[in-house]
């Protein structure tokens, strides 16, 4: 097994970013494999941030390849531009290190439009979205309507797909007495991106069995996390595309298995709306969030937050196959005096050891929390586990038993080389063991 998949155990801004970043020095290739530019990683090396929203880790290190997948909304004037200030930074991405795949459904502004016209409508449940389209477009590719990034090539078959889709969008906007959009607008926001993207245009999921047959090593990044899947999350308060790690697999074409590892933040964070039944709305809740730095990556909303829970990230664990997990920023919780874990929730005298479906429910779910004593001691950079304090040992041993897998490495700061590994997990000889 030559591939790892990563994905988020929570609401997104895990820490994902960092880990692919770190374990790609190790790999060939790397994957994004669903959402969008929604996403928002962020990666610290040698002091510059680099926040990448479409393009994989991996284009931080030289000689790495990064690939888009089929499963990924694609904004190609958002892509274009995350190439071109890369490039400022003197990073080079071109059609000979990035490959996206042809078969992406393109995000244009109509859709960011649509996303708008109906959250404003929405009274009941605002989703609180990123604002970049996703949602329109994914429902565009699943009404088979989207223009995909292999029609920008022919001229004729565009200027159909453009007919249909503005039929259809054009209806739904004359219906909120919103202005409609003209053919030829459309034409020319396509047109102003066509040359520019096309070189990067692949049947990726050829390229993509070439490299397994290969012998290449391959990461899988994910996006969003588990509880903003559309089928597993805290519906309808979610994301629109899959983000458990069997859609790696459908996302990018791959026809083989993968090591699976989840990384899970040391409390638990939220952005936009819906349920978060270990929510500390109170000075737990600040402290998190002003140590913590818990701004959104690409919306600059602040995140909500809360104690870690573990009832979550089981399932989460379970849902994705996950083998073992990173916990990251647990020096966020080096002042605390007393730390706490969900373990369980009450609901209508019954108890949860999941997270039940219905929407209703998730929102009355009242946690039943572990007390751990802190330890009280500085942990940010640490880079061996000798250094870690006792408490800190045991909070994580608990959390190994809580959750049902290992925790395999441990994020101690932004900072690309301030990582702990306790297990040895590692590509080795065309082989991945651990
Ligand atoms: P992603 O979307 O999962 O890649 O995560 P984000 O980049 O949106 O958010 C994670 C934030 O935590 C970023 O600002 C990272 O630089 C930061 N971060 C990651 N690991 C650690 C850690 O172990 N300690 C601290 N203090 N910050 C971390
Ligand atoms: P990364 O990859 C955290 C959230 C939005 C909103 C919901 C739907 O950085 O972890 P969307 O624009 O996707 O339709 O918004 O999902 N969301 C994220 N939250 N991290 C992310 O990505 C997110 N991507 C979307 O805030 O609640
Ligand atoms: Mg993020």
């Amino acid at each position: 097994m030559n591939n790892i998949v990563i994905v988020g155990l929570q609401w997104g801004d895990e820490g994902k970013g960092k880990i692919v970043d770190y374990l790609s020095e190790n790999a060939d290739v790397v994957v994004r494999f669903q959402g969008g530019n929604n996403a928002g990683h962020t990666i610290v090396v040698d002091d510059e941030v680099y926040k990448l929203n479409l393009l994989p880790s991996a284009v931080l290190r030289r000689g790495k390849i990064s690939v888009i997948g089929n499963g990924v909304a694609l904004d190609s004037h958002a892509l274009i531009s995350e190439i071109g200030s890369l490039k400022v930074k003197g990073m080079d991405v071109n059609p000979n290190n990035l490959m996206v795949s042809e078969s992406c459904p393109l995000i244009l502004s109509i859709h960011k439009d649509k996303e708008k016209l109906l959250e404003d409508l929405n009274v009941n449940h605002k989703i609180g979205t990123t604002n970049k389209g996703i949602g329109p477009c994914y429902e565009d590719k699943v009404g088979r309507r989207a223009i995909r990034l292999c029609d920008l090539e022919n001229v004729d078959e565009l200027n159909k797909k453009v007919d249909t889709l503005l039929n259809y969008h054009n209806a739904l906007r004359r219906g909120l007495s919103y202005q409609v959009v003209k053919k030829e607008e459309m034409l020319r926001e396509i047109k102003e991106v066509s040359k520019k993207i096309l070189p990067y245009k692949k049947p990726l999921w050829r390229i993509l069995d070439d490299f397994v047959k290969k012998g290449k090593r391959i990461i899988f990044e994910g996006a969003q996390g588990t509880f903003l899947d559309i089928d597993h999350g805290t519906y309808p308060f979610v994301t629109s595309s899959n983000t458990v790690a069997s859609q790696a697999v459908i996302g990018s074409g791959l026809s083989s298995s993968a090591y699976v590892i989840g990384v899970a933040k040391a409390y638990t964070t939220r952005v936009g709306n819906g349920p978060f039944p270990t929510e500390q709305k109170n000075e737990v809740g600040n402290n998190l969030s002003t140590i913590g730095k818990e701004v959104g990556t690409v919306s600059n909303r602040r995140r909500r937050c809360g104690w870690f829970d573990a009832v979550l990230v089981r399932q989460a664990v379970q849902l994705s196959g996950v083998s073992s997990i990173v916990l990251t920023k647990l020096d966020i919780l080096d002042s605390f005096d007393t730390i706490k874990v969900c373990t369980g929730y009450k609901y209508s005298g019954e108890i949860y050891d999941y997270l039940p479906a219905s929407h209703s429910i998730q929102e009355e779910l009242e946690p039943i929390y572990e007390e751990f004593p802190g330890w009280k001691e500085n942990t940010q950079g640490k880079r061996s586990v000798k250094e870690l304090p006792l408490n800190l040992m045991k909070y994580m041993r608990r959390v190994e038993e809580l959750v049902g897998v290992p925790i395999h490495l441990i994020s101690t700061s932004p900072k690309r080389e301030d990582v702990i590994e306790l297990r040895d997990v590692k590509f080795s000889e065309g082989a991945l063991v651990s």
